[in-house]
């Protein structure tokens, strides 16, 4: 890893050199990834005021030359488009002042995700199951390019990234050990279906809730105060070495919008355990809320050139305690839906999502919270990205979720949006009696009974009311609870046994 910080060491005090020299911004590199059409990249970075600066691009017989004026310090060109592939190189010449010259080599045109989030997103490959199978491949996936945000705060939005931990890299099994295996194993299973270069952007922190990923925009239209709060992380002992950043909007500075002038394809999100006791009840608003922030500075940022609905892809979490403690788990898997239970949906458009709540690890050395089977989660998101950021057809790609619930006097008939491989459970559905005509609080236990389901067809499961009255069911959930089922054997799958049914709460009265 020396090599790595010591770039890492070198490009900081470049930053430090006089401004005006001409240079690229920090995250344009040699081996980088860049947009490919229909999409046009954005190359930005800095000069001598009033200079013009052409950048041109190697290799391509049109147009290849680009002219900007240096302006405050930084110019910037559009790219024309250009498809998928490469190498190119891309030069940058500033005439009429110092008539320096500066390249980056190596230069991919494919597609680019940003990979964020917290200690999930951070988990790297070295701690998956079969790590050393996984880095092995490193060199079968050349054109899967690497770029790793170091992680830095700020109290004001930064133009450019304070620091870098790993430049933009061919992966090797030593990059690899370092890197987010979700990130990685996602940008690698979609290389496979699209078979072009891929360029991933890892930016998060572990410990972190979604408030420090969020500009201040939609902290305030979901009511959260300005102030900075002091936050107590409360998954500290699995991250007793880092300092958790805990103040609004400071990782968004430092880490995100410097990146927001890049045109990008989407963004995939592992994040949610630390607002379990944080600002829990707002989450289905800070989520969404983030994501259409996002969306709308890196739309502007890139000048139109990242959708302004961008695919965006998230975990949903998985498990942290057996004993089923109340620790808001099922209440943010609800929220990260913005309760609607699946996605996308109306509030969350182009988003996919990979259930998870089944790939629990109750051995894992980096304690239960951090489960290593990345694999079935990135192969999950990309089945997700397939269809809603690819387009492709026919893929399965989220679990079956309930289309029509009525009771028949001792049963209720729940049919799923989809065939279902189904096993008789015992205590996973609940129901809620109450003579009350009024929503079910998830929190109040007592009023919630386990109500055991058996298999009927294809599509349908019948759930007993468990002693209930009928008139008296008021609410019906299914795997509420921070670990519902063993791994893998949740009761409600796709018919494939691929996907698990996401978790649910469906109410009978408004
Ligand atoms: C470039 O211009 C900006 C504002 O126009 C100024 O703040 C900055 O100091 C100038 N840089 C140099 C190197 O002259
Ligand atoms: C890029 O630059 C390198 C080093 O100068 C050179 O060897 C290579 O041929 C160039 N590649 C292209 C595509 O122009
Ligand atoms: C690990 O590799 C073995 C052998 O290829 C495979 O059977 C198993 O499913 C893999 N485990 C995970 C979690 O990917
Ligand atoms: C979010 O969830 C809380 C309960 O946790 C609820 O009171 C609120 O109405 C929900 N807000 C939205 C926007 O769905
Ligand atoms: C990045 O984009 C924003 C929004 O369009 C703009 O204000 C800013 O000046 C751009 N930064 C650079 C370095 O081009
Ligand atoms: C209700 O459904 C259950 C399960 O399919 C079935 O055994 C029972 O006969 C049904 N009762 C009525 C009244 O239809
Ligand atoms: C499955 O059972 C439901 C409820 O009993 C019924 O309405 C539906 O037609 C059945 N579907 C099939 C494919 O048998």
């Amino acid at each position: 890893m020396l090599s790595i910080w010591s770039g890492c060491v070198c490009f900081l005090s470049v930053l430090t050199a006089v401004s005006g020299e001409l240079r690229f911004a920090s995250y344009y590199g040699d081996h980088m990834v860049l947009h490919k059409a229909p999409e046009r990249a954005v190359v930005w970075g800095y000069g001598t005021n009033s200079t013009t600066v052409v950048v041109s691009l190697s290799g391509l017989s049109s147009r290849n030359t680009y002219r900007s004026t240096v302006r405050d310090g930084v110019w910037r060109v559009t790219l024309d488009p250009v498809k998928a592939g490469g190498p190119y190189n891309v030069s940058a010449v500033e005439s009429g002042g110092s008539d320096g010259k500066v390249m980056i080599t190596d230069v991919m045109f494919g597609d680019v995700w940003l990979c964020g989030g917290q200690s999930n997103m951070v988990f790297t490959v070295h701690q998956i199951y079969n790590s050393s199978a996984e880095m092995a491949l490193a060199s079968k996936f050349p054109d899967v390019r690497l770029f790793h945000v170091a992680q830095q705060t700020s109290l004001v939005e930064l133009i450019d990234l304070p620091g870098i931990a790993v430049r933009w890299s061919v992966p090797t099994p030593q990059l690899l050990s370092e890197y987010s295996a979700v990130c990685w194993l996602f940008g690698r299973y979609l290389y496979q279906t699209l078979q072009y270069p891929i360029g991933l952007v890892e930016s998060c922190w572990g410990g972190t809730p979604v408030e420090v990923w969020s500009s201040s925009r939609p902290l305030q239209k979901c009511g959260i105060p300005q102030a900075p709060e002091s936050y107590v992380d409360f998954m500290n002992p699995y991250d007793e070495d880092e300092p958790i950043p805990h103040q609004n909007s400071v990782a968004w500075n430092a880490m995100i919008h410097p990146l927001l002038n890049m045109t990008i394809t989407g963004a995939i999100w592992y994040q949610g355990e630390s607002n379990g006791n944080y600002n829990r009840g707002k989450y289905n608003c800070t989520f969404p809320g983030m994501i259409d922030d996002w969306r709308m500075a890196f739309h502007q940022g890139s000048g139109g050139q990242t959708a302004p609905d961008f695919p965006f892809g998230f975990v949903q979490l998985c498990t942290y305690d057996q004993g089923n403690v109340l620790d808001g788990f099922p209440e943010i898997r609800w929220h990260q839906t913005a309760d609607f239970g699946y996605v996308p949906n109306k509030r969350m458009k182009r988003t996919f999502m990979a259930v998870a709540l089944d790939l629990n690890d109750a051995a894992s050395p980096w304690g239960t919270i951090h489960p290593r089977f990345k694999q079935d989660v990135a192969y999950r998101l990309t089945l997700g990205a397939r269809t809603i950021a690819y387009g492709e057809k026919g893929i399965s790609y989220q679990g079956p979720f309930p289309s029509s619930v009525h009771v028949n006097g001792t049963y209720l008939i729940l049919t799923y949006d989809q065939n279902v491989f189904a096993t008789p459970a015992k205590d996973t559905f609940e129901v809620c009696c109450t003579m009350e005509k009024v929503q079910c609080n998830s929190e109040d236990s007592w009023i919630w009974i386990s109500a055991p389901m058996v298999p009927q067809n294809t599509s349908t499961v019948a759930v007993s009311l468990g002693g209930c009255a009928a008139e008296h069911v008021a609410s019906l959930r299914y795997a509420w609870k921070d670990w519902p089922c063993g791994f893998k054997a949740c009761p409600v799958y796709s018919a494939d046994r691929v996907l698990p049914a996401p978790p649910f709460v469906l109410h009978r009265w408004p």
